[in-house]
């Protein structure tokens, strides 16, 4: 099985250039759009210090629904334009927040998230499910996890059959 050898000290555009590296190999050869969604999601929340929820929302009948995740049980359906999630889906656009409790609409699925970024998934310009990443802490996430979520998720978007996840 893939070793994580990730180094979670490293500066943040090298990390996220390893991680992508790394989802590149542990999805090699597998077509199965669950098992390689859940095992991106597993390698993120592997190589992110500093968070508590990681995690992809799926695109169903027009609301979000939760899919592979790591941290705790969370709310199930998001439609669009609620929530940190609905909103960037909605806009279509990477949402980076650093006070989720300063965010109007916020929805609390783990009391502990402090800060979110929501990056949405899309394939060919259409919108299939957003990535979301919670910590524990105001002000976890910045321009360089914006640039290095967007990039995990396009080199994800290719190796999931979306469509039937
Ligand atoms: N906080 C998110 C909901 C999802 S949980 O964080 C896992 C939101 O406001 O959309």
């Amino acid at each position: 099985m893939h070793e994580a050898a990730l180094d979670r000290s490293q500066p943040k555009p090298a990390l996220y250039k390893d991680v992508a590296a790394s989802l590149a190999a542990l999805l090699e050869g597998e077509t199965d759009p669950l098992a390689n969604a859940a095992n991106a999601v597993g390698l993120l929340a592997g190589a992110l210090d500093r968070i508590n929820w990681c995690g992809i929302y799926v695109l169903r009948a027009g609301e979000l629904v939760l899919g592979p995740f790591q941290g705790k049980p969370a709310c199930v359906r998001i439609p669009l334009g609620k929530g940190v999630c609905g909103t960037a889906a909605a806009r279509r656009e990477s949402l980076v927040v650093p006070d989720v409790n300063a965010f109007p609409g916020h929805i609390a699925c783990d009391a502990a998230s402090r800060s979110e970024i929501v990056v949405p998934i899309l394939v060919g310009g259409a919108l299939v499910g957003v990535l979301d990443v919670d910590a524990p802490e105001t002000d976890r996430f910045d321009g360089e996890d914006r640039a290095g979520l967007e990039a995990f998720v396009a080199a994800l978007v290719p190796r999931v059959d979306w469509a039937r996840l």
